[in-house]
């Protein structure tokens, strides 16, 4: 239930501010009455009942981009949930719309379209990081867009300009993706300095990022946004959440092919697969100048529509902890565990140490960093997922990814 509060202030936000950061979002300032009141995609329903036409998913996006989940039309829900749930229904349809249906039973999962990207990427590395690439694309082209007539140093500008930045990152955020890393960079300097061309050029540089991203995940990338409010900064927020998902990702099975490699005795291939990963660690800063941008008023909204949908949920974050150093999977030991049962005999042991600690360092830069913007945007109140909140963020800090080898190495 959403109190009447974060209603009001919702409204507040979207209708009397102009579109970008602390404002509403240009997706929804720009839709016609037509499409915000539902009646677009209640026509395109009909015509799909009685044509054999594919499910019209961008008239649904398009609604919901424009309204945000928890003011859709409930008979238009009604319908969807009963598409969901029909037996023909196409799978990668059905998982958007567990997301687009979930109003009462919403979780971390369905809020950020985590099956949905799934059905496309499934756990590839190399789709997976096409996957942020794309994210970052529409990231850096929407901040930019926002900006475009905003005062110098204004808060939308400065979003744009970290937002853009990522672009140049991508080495670190998705390294098996490789779009033209130096035409990004050489669009993007050239267009430093002028702030009229830093959207279109923001525009070309995401282009450029957009050409290693397989259509069918582009596309799946840009119908992934499906807010539940009518603000510009949750659309940020979502994408925030699905590149820390996608990197979450990509660290657990770093962490799951160094087990088998230590196993297996061959110690330089798990010492390189932990090195990228914690080079992955290691870009999350630029990440945080983008998410520590977020205005305390719109976070308060975004938060009284998203409770009970914590990242405290995240099962790859959770990964990563129990393969490392936790609760191993079954039968099989966590990557501490195998390098101190077999680094006496293994080759470059010490790389690998060394590559652990450096993984383990930067996890921790990463939660401290997420503690101390959460202090900043809600302070000491409680968290969605009912934790204290900051309080239980900063015990998190000082628990190692590698309990054992962290002591010994400190000892
Ligand atoms: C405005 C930004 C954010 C704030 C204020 C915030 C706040 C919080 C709070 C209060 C918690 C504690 C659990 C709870 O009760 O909900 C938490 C947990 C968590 N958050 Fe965030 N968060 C933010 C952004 C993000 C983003 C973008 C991600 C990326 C996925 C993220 C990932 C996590 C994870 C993985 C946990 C679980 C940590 C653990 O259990 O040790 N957070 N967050």
């Amino acid at each position: 239930m959403i109190e009447s509060g974060v209603l009001d202030m919702e409204t507040l936000l979207a209708e009397s501010v102009s579109p970008g950061v602390a404002g509403g979002s240009m997706v929804s300032a720009e839709a016609t009455p037509d499409r915000r009141s539902g009646h677009e995609l209640e026509r395109a329903l009909d015509l799909w009942e009685h044509a054999s036409a594919p499910f019209p998913l961008d008239e649904a996006v398009a609604y919901y981009q424009s309204t945000g989940r928890h003011r859709v039309r409930p008979d238009l829900v009604r319908r969807l949930e009963a598409v969901k749930a029909a037996p023909g229904t196409d799978a990668a349809v059905a998982a958007w719309l567990s997301m687009a249906v979930d109003q009462a039973d919403g979780t971390y999962a369905t809020y950020y379209g985590q099956d949905y990207l799934h059905h496309f990427v499934g756990d590839d590395t190399a789709r997976t990081d096409a996957m942020i690439t794309a994210v970052v694309a529409d990231l850096a082209e929407l901040e930019a867009s926002a900006a475009v007539g905003a005062a110098r140093r204004s808060p939308q500008e400065a979003r744009a300009r970290a937002a853009t930045r990522l672009l140049t990152r991508l080495a670190y955020l998705a390294p098996q993706a490789t779009p033209d890393r130096a035409g990004i960079a050489l669009v993007l300097a050239k267009a430093a300095e002028d702030s009229g061309a830093f959207a279109a050029a923001t525009a070309r540089a995401a282009a450029l990022a957009r050409e290693a991203v397989p259509a069918e995940i582009a596309s799946a990338v840009r119908r992934s946004l499906v807010p539940t409010t009518r603000l510009h900064d949750e659309l940020m927020f979502i994408r925030m959440i699905q590149i820390f998902e996608g990197m979450y990702q990509q660290i657990a099975t770093a962490v799951a092919t160094a087990i088998r490699c230590v196993e297996s005795g061959d110690g330089p291939a798990a010492s390189r697969r932990i090195g990228r990963a914690a080079d992955r660690i290691e870009a999350v800063s630029a990440l945080f100048r983008v998410l520590t941008t977020m205005p305390v008023d719109a976070f308060s909204v975004i938060r009284g529509y998203t409770s009970g949908r914590s990242a405290i949920q995240s099962e790859s974050y959770r990964r990563v902890i129990d393969l490392s150093g936790g609760t191993a999977e079954a039968g099989r030991p966590t990557l501490e565990a195998a390098f101190l049962a077999h680094r006496d005999e293994l080759a470059e042991a010490d790389a690998l140490e060394h590559a652990m600690l450096r993984l383990d360092r930067g996890w921790s830069l990463m939660k401290r960093s997420h503690w101390g913007i959460t202090l900043k945007i809600i302070g000491e109140v409680s968290g969605t997922g009912g934790t204290d909140g900051a309080s239980y963020l900063r015990t998190a800090v000082d628990i190692p990814l590698f309990p054992t080898l962290t002591r010994v190495t400190t000892a």
